[in-house]
């Protein structure tokens, strides 16, 4: 446990498991930690002030906002749909990626930045935005304007890594030191632009469901069941003691959501789908076990659908990219603030103490992990009493948080499942990737979140 001072900020960091027993309570009425971070004056100026649900802390807002979030995403039919849209936006990227031929050099994060984006937008606004196609373009052709979709996916780009400059900058900073300045301004510009677009989005879908006769159905997406949530046109019955959740949202709340639902599901699951295929080319071994389950599951048939129940069997699929995330977490601390005064560590913190619990460490603490630095999925492959990792899966609870814990939880960690699972056996079930510097480490930065800067690689026909 050490603090340190961030912008004029104490922050309490904790490394250990017994520090945070009680941060991640699953109940909204009994947790002393229901925010993530105080209010500051940067995120409001960021627009992240009491919209969404990532950065809200205004509990009964963030509360109305939380269960809409959830409900569309956990739904299983939206399971079905998110796995048919992977297959399908997989066999546009492999089209382009053959048409590229097997020696030009990828640059993977870029890749997936858009397949995450893409897979993303049309989740939470039923629209194809194609990002992948407008990328393509933009490396094969002089003219990067095929779609205007294409600016939107770059602000969006812009305004996710701005993040950090209006959490860890002080007001006076932001705006009154040199090339910080600039930068701030430009950051600003483009939240004017995104926030503009998504508004628009929003308004036009409410005006061709207002537009739509009531006895003709409307698509599945976020945007249709939030515009249409507690209306005549709700599909989704919900039964709620509490009257305040059961009035229709407004387009600041829908747009809140939809931000959310953008920023959480954009970098995350392409970072991590890059440093998959970085370990995968460094540990041939579990390469070749992990090929041996998709083979079990999929025989010979290398074009085949992939569908949900091929999903549920990958277990050992399961366990790569869980150790993956061990080794390089996206997400490398957690925050939380505590509503009453608290003991923690010995130490009485008055109500609004920032904490930040590092995961990063917890999950390589050589008092939780055996060989901590070892890279070994099986410690997340099956329990068996045998297995020398037993006593460590006992007690993961605390000490292996891919997706938090407590109310915070990460509301798209069935999704993110969904899409790196499906894409891993879509891709290695026929094609090998080629690190083109296997030498070089994970060429990574350490911002708001851990992000991949490059991973340049061939993806060449397996061979069998
Ligand atoms: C591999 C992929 C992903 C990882 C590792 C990840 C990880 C996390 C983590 C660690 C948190 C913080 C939880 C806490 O404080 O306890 C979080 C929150 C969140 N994530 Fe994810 N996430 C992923 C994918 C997604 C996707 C695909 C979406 C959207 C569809 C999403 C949306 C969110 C949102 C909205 C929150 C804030 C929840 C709240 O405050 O109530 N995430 N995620």
């Amino acid at each position: 446990m050490y603090e340190i001072i961030l912008a004029g900020q104490r922050l309490i960091v904790l490394g250990k498991a017994d520090l945070i027993e009680n941060m991640n309570i699953p109940s909204s009425t009994k947790t002393n930690y229901p925010n993530r971070w105080p209010n500051t004056e940067g995120f409001v100026e960021y627009g992240f002030d009491g919209v969404g649900v990532g950065f809200n802390n205004v509990h009964k807002s963030w509360n109305y906002n939380r269960q809409f979030f959830s409900q569309a995403l956990m739904t299983p039919s939206f399971n079905y749909q998110a796995i048919e849209w992977t297959n399908e936006l997989w066999n546009e990227m492999e089209s382009y990626w053959n048409n590229l031929g097997e020696d030009y050099e990828l640059d993977l994060i870029k890749w997936m930045r858009r397949f995450a984006n893409e897979m993303i937008f049309r989740i939470s606004t039923g629209v194809k935005n194609d990002a992948l196609a407008s990328y393509y373009n933009k490396i094969t052709l002089e003219n990067n304007n095929i779609n205007p979709l294409n600016e939107f996916v770059e602000s969006l780009e812009t305004y996710i890594e701005g993040i950090l400059y209006f959490f860890a900058f002080s007001k006076f900073i932001r705006h009154y030191l040199p090339f910080i300045r600039g930068k701030v301004k430009k950051l600003l510009k483009n939240k004017d632009y995104l926030f503009n677009k998504l508004y628009t989005i929003v308004k036009e879908r409410r005006n061709e469901i207002e537009k739509t006769p009531l006895d003709q159905p409307l698509r599945h997406d976020m945007l249709t069941s939030y515009i249409t949530a507690n209306t005549p046109r709700d599909i989704n019955i919900m039964k709620h003691a509490d009257a305040d959740l059961l009035r229709p949202m407004t387009d600041k709340e829908i747009f809140g959501n939809i931000l959310d639902a953008m920023i959480g599901g954009t970098d995350t699951t392409s970072n991590l789908f890059c440093f998959i295929v970085y370990h995968l080319e460094h540990y041939p071994e579990v390469k070749l076990r992990l090929r041996q389950e998709f083979d079990r599951i999929l025989g010979n048939d290398l074009t085949r659908p992939i569908t949900f129940k091929d999903l549920d069997e990958l277990v050992y699929c399961d366990a790569v990219i869980k150790e993956v995330y061990r080794h390089t977490p996206i997400v490398f601390f957690l925050g939380r603030v505590n509503a009453q005064n608290d003991n923690v560590g010995g130490y009485n913190w008055p109500e609004g103490t920032q904490f930040q619990i590092l995961i990063s460490v917890l999950m390589k603490h050589k008092d939780y992990w055996t060989e901590p630095e070892k890279f070994d999925p099986d410690r997340f492959y099956k329990v068996e009493e045998s297995d020398k990792y037993f006593l460590e899966k006992k007690k993961m609870k605390n000490t292996f948080q891919m997706f938090g814990g407590g109310i915070r939880i990460c509301p798209g960690r069935k999704l993110a499942m969904i899409e790196l699972k499906c894409l891993l056996i879509l891709v290695y079930r026929k094609y090998d990737i080629e690190l083109v510097d296997k030498n070089s480490p994970l060429k990574y930065k350490r911002d708001f979140f851990n992000l991949c800067k490059e991973l340049a690689v061939k993806v060449k026909p397996r061979k069998f």
